[in-house]
């Protein structure tokens, strides 16, 4: 068997999802390379978790297909786990039942695979000495290292992240950002992370991506070194920029949407930039 390339291959053609009558994905474009780690950014209610769930198979789309490895997925499918902003655990399961969980539906092991794979992984999230607590005696940013476990267990080729670190604090948050970076490089699975937060979107992603009105309105790639320091200069300078960026992009869509509301004339122009954040760009010397 070999090691590489873990991640998978995902392709999103012309993905629409209308709910009743809101059009909420109207034509997502995307591609993102086996192993990439790719950030979206978007309004609330933009229609992100919406594109998480069509990618995992949980949600059919109204049109548009999503490809994983070249072939068109339209299901629930191993390789791909989901993590959420609330660790979802099973509150009469213990630690390491819990993680277990995340093999449901693998290749049937033994019993002693199970414990030891799930043993595994809860080492690898800091917390082997958790393994017979109650979900209900961990602290929040516990209980979400025991989320990525189970996500992480199976080792899944994508992981598909909905704000999962959305709700701890921000001491924390770094924390597990820089697990989760950690098991990204060790794991090499294609990485999808929604994020409120551009910091956290700078901090981990090679790209970020905006949603906007149902489409991908930038694609911004990241190319500072990891691991990325968040106190220097060329973070700080990147994320204002990703910033000005976006709020640029909401001030020019205002403008457009004013003067034309016919769909074929969005089609008409390109709707994804392609500016590469650099490290010390114009006004940024690289270094205190
Ligand atoms: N099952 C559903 N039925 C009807 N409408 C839905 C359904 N799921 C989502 N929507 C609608 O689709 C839109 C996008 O929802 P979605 O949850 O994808 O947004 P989001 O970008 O993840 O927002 P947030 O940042 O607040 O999490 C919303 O207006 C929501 O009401
Ligand atoms: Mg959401």
């Amino acid at each position: 068997m070999t090691a590489a390339p873990h991640g998978i291959h995902l392709r999103l053609k012309g993905l629409r999802k209308v709910f009743q009558t809101q059009k909420v994905l109207q034509g997502i474009e995307l591609e993102v390379s086996p192993g990439e780690f790719v950030a979206i950014v978007g309004q609330s209610g933009c229609g992100k978790s919406t594109l998480l769930r069509l990618i995992s198979g949980l949600v059919p789309p109204t049109s548009g297909s999503i490809e994983l490895d070249g072939e068109r997925s339209d299901q629930l499918n191993s390789d791909v786990r989901m993590m959420f902003q609330e660790p979802r655990l099973l509150p009469w399961q213990s630690v390491l039942d819990n993680i277990e969980l995340g093999l449901v539906g693998q290749r049937a092991d033994s019993l002693g695979i199970l414990r030891h794979k799930a043993r595994q992984v809860l080492a690898a999230v800091g917390l082997s000495d958790r393994a017979k607590d109650w979900p209900a005696v961990l602290s929040g940013g516990q209980r979400q290292r025991v989320s990525l476990a189970r996500a992480l267990v199976s080792k899944p080729r994508l992981l598909l992240l909905d704000e999962p670190l959305g709700a701890l604090d921000a001491l924390t948050r770094v924390e597990m950002q820089q697990l989760l970076e950690h098991l990204w490089q060790a794991q090499g699975f294609t990485a999808f992370l929604i994020t409120h937060d551009a910091e956290e979107a700078v901090a981990l992603a090679d790209r970020v991506v905006l949603i906007q009105n149902g489409r991908v309105a930038l694609d911004i790639p990241v190319k500072l070194p990891r691991p990325r320091q968040r106190g220097n200069a060329a973070f700080v300078k990147t994320v204002e920029t990703l910033i000005h960026r976006i709020l640029e992009k909401d001030n020019q869509s205002e403008v457009k949407s004013s003067v034309s509301l016919d769909d074929s004339a969005a089609y008409a122009v390109p709707v994804v930039e392609d500016t590469e954040i650099m490290l010390g760009g114009a006004s940024s010397s690289g270094h205190h």
